[in-house]
């Protein structure tokens, strides 16, 4: 027999980011981080797990093409610790099959270009993990679940869950308390959207891994964030997230983007993800919001110059003129490619 599983998982971006690791091996974070989860329709992996007695080893392909699984530790580290939970199942219920002790062919495919240099990890470990819990039959919640895509990349913990959604840095040295958690569903606040814009689509210099491990290392701005700034960023973004205040939820948004990208400035050696462009982008929304005399947007940049832009539904229309018209698809200036919407719209 093949048993099997097909899951889809979103992609996040996060207002309060995650930037440094006190166990890098188990995935654990310096601080906690919060993040809303983008709607599959635009961003997301879909992700095919089969198992079987006839499969002779682990293998998977990553849109179209055969990667090797034993190459990377975190796809181990992730698989095997599912399948050993699909193994104490075993232990406790004898009439299950032994799924646990089966090779996988897992079949995985992103709906957005990979060199687009938007977050795949995120979404291409939240569904191995949640392909591999409806494979198994694991009975764990989906916080615990986590947890193991925490073993793949600490950003996927959160695209487990949609809607807003804290990743708890948790205290203990096993990691069994690192976990995500939603802070409020999709639906507390459907009119806030995004609008992703493409600013470059090269491959990162300095991977989120690398960079991270080298901020801990030289970063004295870096301690201080962690120590004073991010537990106030979470409590402050959790009460604006439950008011719909947007204004706050923007200026923490726009704050911590910039927090994080001076952290990386102050890493030695430098670690600039933002480029003129990206700059070009956070003047504009502070000019924009001047002009309406209210916040109307927020920016956000993760480990790349890509923008990520935050706004109410009603503001959208007149953001995506304003870029279209600033930046013109048909000229070498970018952005030149739009993603728009988490929850729905234009
Ligand atoms: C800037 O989750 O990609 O996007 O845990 O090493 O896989 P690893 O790193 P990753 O880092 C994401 C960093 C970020 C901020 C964030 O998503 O919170």
């Amino acid at each position: 027999a093949i048993y099997s599983a097909t899951v889809t998982s979103p992609v996040n971006i996060a207002v309060i980011k995650y930037w440094g690791k006190r166990n890098p091996s188990l995935i654990l974070p310096t601080n906690s981080s919060l993040s809303v989860t983008l709607s599959q329709d635009h961003l997301s992996t879909r992700t095919t797990i089969a198992c079987s007695a006839d499969f002779e080893s682990d293998r998977l392909w990553l849109n179209g093409v055969e990667e090797d699984i034993s190459a990377s530790k975190r796809l181990v580290n992730s698989i095997g610790t599912a399948r050993a939970l699909r193994a104490s199942e075993e232990a406790k219920n004898p009439e299950l099959a032994p799924l646990s002790q089966y090779k996988i062919h897992v079949c995985s495919e992103n709906n957005f270009p990979t060199a687009a240099g938007l977050a795949s990890s995120a979404s291409g470990y939240a569904a191995l993990v949640s392909a591999l819990g409806q494979l198994f039959e694991l009975p764990q919640s989906t916080a615990e679940l986590s947890r193991v895509a925490r073993v793949g990349s600490g950003s996927a913990c959160r695209s487990m869950f949609g809607g807003f959604v804290a990743w708890r840095m948790g205290e203990k040295e096993d990691g069994e308390d690192s976990m995500a958690e939603q802070v409020a569903e999709r639906a507390h606040w459907p009119d806030l959207q995004a609008l992703i814009l493409v600013v470059s689509d090269k491959k990162k210099a300095v991977s989120s891994t690398a960079g991270m491990q080298t901020t801990v290392e030289t970063s004295a701005l870096f301690a201080e964030r962690v120590r004073s700034v991010v537990p106030a960023r979470m409590q402050a973004m959790e009460k604006a997230i439950k008011e719909r205040d947007f204004a706050e939820f923007a200026k923490i948004t726009m704050q911590d983007s910039n927090q994080f990208h001076a952290v990386c400035l102050d890493t030695y050696p430098p670690i600039a993800y933002m480029n003129d462009t990206s700059h070009a982008v956070t003047r504009i929304i502070h000019a924009y919001n001047a002009v309406k005399g209210y916040t109307a947007a927020a920016y956000t940049f993760d480990a790349g110059p890509n923008a990520v832009i935050y706004a109410p539904k009603s503001e959208m229309r007149d953001l995506v003129q304003l870029f279209s018209y600033l930046f013109p698809r048909d000229e070498d200036v970018l952005p030149e490619v739009f993603y728009t919407n988490p929850f729905g719209l234009v």
